[in-house]
Parts: structure tokens; sequence; C-alpha cells
């Protein structure tokens, strides 16, 4: 196969950011797309003269598809894994991959027994800095890690109500709970505290509007991770502070970084589009046959969606310690 016939499920926001890196890439042809919303189907439909589609399930019976991408709000995976799966497709599923751990395992497993190729919209593991600063904090003794990201409200309407997004940590942050994991390995126990009260004005708005989470991981590492959705003029700030025994080391969710430490200081910055990275490797991972090219194999993603729902739990029983399974 040099070309990989794509489908889509969910036409939205973040589906034009694929759309874009589809248009860039000799490596996938979009044949099908679906949403349950006519005019985004017909309209992303004409782009790439696809066929579109309301249901997915009619797309799946009838088109002939290499791999789906998954574009649908965090509420709304209704069962559209198993169906491409049992169809043979490769998977690429956004982030978070659903609000429920039974079914992300079950997708899991399904995945692993057909032997698919699956990803993760974790397109942040793809900025070309990242292995530069893997490999020092591999090199050094940490010791601590205090992390934040500030922003505002997202403007879909299903983010604000819990039971569509999950909350902001499990949406949002999500992104940097699984760098955290990714450059420090696995947690193994969390606990948060979250506050309400100061966005206002914003109708059915009941997630978190800011939360402080501690996490202990396996290397005896201690993290906290600050967050909030309040702050429109916050620009999307986002940093990583890791502390070690000799030096220290900042790193921006974009790629920025900077090591000081004794008579040292190293700055970076990223030169890739990671996004189109993070989908082109998909793609290549099959072309090529090798699913170990994916940076956020579902599989792995689950170990951070335990982490994020695990954090969210704790927040809302006042704090509680909630030990993750890491599984
Ligand atoms: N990786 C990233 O940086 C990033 C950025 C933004 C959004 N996202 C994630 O992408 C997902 C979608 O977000 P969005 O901003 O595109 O939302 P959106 O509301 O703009 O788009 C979702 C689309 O899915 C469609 N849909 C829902 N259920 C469907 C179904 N059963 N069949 C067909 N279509 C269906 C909706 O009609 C809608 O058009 C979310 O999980 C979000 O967290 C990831």
């Amino acid at each position: 196969m040099d070309k990989v016939r794509v489908g889509f499920i969910g036409c939205g926001g973040i589906a034009q950011y694929h759309f874009g890196h589809m248009e860039r890439t000799a490596k996938a042809q979009v044949v099908a797309v679906c949403d349950k919303l006519a005019d985004r189907a017909q309209t992303a439909a004409a782009r790439f003269k696809a066929k579109p589609y309301t249901v997915y399930a009619e797309m799946l019976d009838k088109e002939k598809l290499d791999a789906v991408f998954v574009c649908v709000e965090p509420s709304a995976h209704d069962g559209m894994e198993f169906m491409a799966i049992e169809k043979g497709c490769h998977l690429f599923v956004q982030k978070p991959m659903t609000l429920d751990m039974t079914y992300a395992r079950k997708v899991r497993t399904a995945l692993a027994k057909k032997g698919l190729v699956s990803a993760v919209g974790f397109q942040c593991r793809y900025v070309d800095t990242l292995p530069r600063v893997k490999a020092w904090l591999d090199g050094e003794k940490l010791g601590m890690v205090s992390c934040f990201r500030l922003g505002g409200l997202p403007m879909v309407w299903w983010w604000r109500q819990r039971q569509h997004s999950g909350g902001q940590v499990i949406e949002q942050t999500v992104h940097n709970y699984d760098i955290l994991r990714y450059l420090l390995g696995e947690v193994t126990a969390v606990t948060g505290m979250a506050r309400e009260g100061i966005v206002t004005g914003i109708e059915n708005y009941d997630t978190e509007d800011a939360s402080s989470v501690t996490m202990q991981f396996k290397s005896g590492v201690v993290a906290t991770m600050m967050t909030g959705c309040f702050s429109p003029d916050a620009f999307g700030a986002g940093d990583f502070l890791f502390y070690s025994l000799e030096g220290q080391l900042t790193y921006g969710l974009g790629g920025d970084f900077k090591i000081q430490k004794q008579n040292l200081t190293l700055t970076g910055k990223p030169a890739n589009d990671y996004g189109q990275e993070c989908d082109e490797t998909f793609l290549d991972a099959i072309i090529e046959n090798d699913p170990s090219l994916v940076l956020s194999p579902y599989a792995d993603a689950c170990k951070s969606l335990e982490l994020v729902i695990g954090a969210t739990e704790s927040m809302r029983q006042g704090g509680k310690l909630i030990q993750l399974s890491g599984k």
C-alpha cells in the first residue's frame, strides 16, 4: 500500500486540523467523511471529493477504508471504534478517547486482537525538541516537578458540561499529563483539589475552574499540576519545571526549553510541524506495517486517560488519594 484510504467520523474543529495535514501529504486519500450534521459532512466531502455520510455505520459498511480518524466529542464514543476495528480499519482516535475507562480498555483489547495500528491525538509527543529534553532528564537525579497550564474556555458547546467533556483536566490538560508520563514514566497515585465559582455567566457550565493535583511517580519523583480555564488572557501559558540534584529544566508544551546547571545555560526551540508529523507517522506505520513507529498508541494513551480520570475523581472526592493501576 502506498496511499492509505481514510475515513473520518466527526468533521468539526479538530477534524479541520487533520484535513490540513491530509492535504499536505501524498500518503493518504480521504475517501469518505461522516458527521451527524449533514452540512459539515458535505463541506468536508467537497474539500476532498469524498463521499459524505451522516451515519457512521453506513459509511463503514459501504466504503473500503484502511484507516478511520475518530474526531467526535468525548461523550460521543458510542461503539464506532469497535465497528471500525471489526472492518479491519486502523484507528486514529482523538484524546480523550472516551470518558469511560472500561470502554477504552475494550477498544485497546479489540485493537490488539486484530493487530491494527492505532494512534491517539497527543501530537505534543512529536515536538522535535522533546528527545533532547528527555535525554537530559534521563541523565539527572530528579527530585520534583512543578507544572501549570492556564487558559480560557473553548467555545464548543459540549466543553462546559462535565458529562460531555469530562472537565478541563480530562479534556485539555490531558496533553500536559501525557507529556509528563512520556518523560517520567508511570504515576502510581494522585490526589487533587479543584475550585469553582470564578467562571460565571456561561450557560450549563459545570466543570472545574481550576485544579491542583499532586502525583507520585513510580520512580519516586513527586509532581504538581496546576491548571485553570478561567483566564482567556493567559495566552495558553503552559510550563513544566523539572528540578534535579544539579540543575533545572524549563519546558513549554510547544517545545521551547531552557536547561540551567552550574556554568551552563542551554536553550532550544522547536522547528517541526509536529501535528503534521503525528498524522504522517500514523500513516507510515500503516504503510510500513510497523505499529511501533507511533509515539502515542491507544494502549499507552489508556494510561494517560486513567491518570486524568483518577485526578478528576480525587478532586470530586475532596482530595481522596487514588491509586492507579497503570493498565
Ligand atoms: N489534539 C488536540 O489538540 C485537540 C484539539 C481540539 C480538540 N480535540 C479533541 O477532538 C475531539 C473533537 O473536538 P472538536 O473540537 O473537533 O469538537 P466539535 O464539536 O467541533 O466536533 C465534533 C464533531 O463530531 C460530530 N459527531 C458527534 N457524534 C457523532 C457521530 N456519532 N457520528 C458522526 N459525527 C458525530 C459532531 O456533530 C461534531 O461536528 C474531542 O475529543 C476533543 O478533545 C483534540
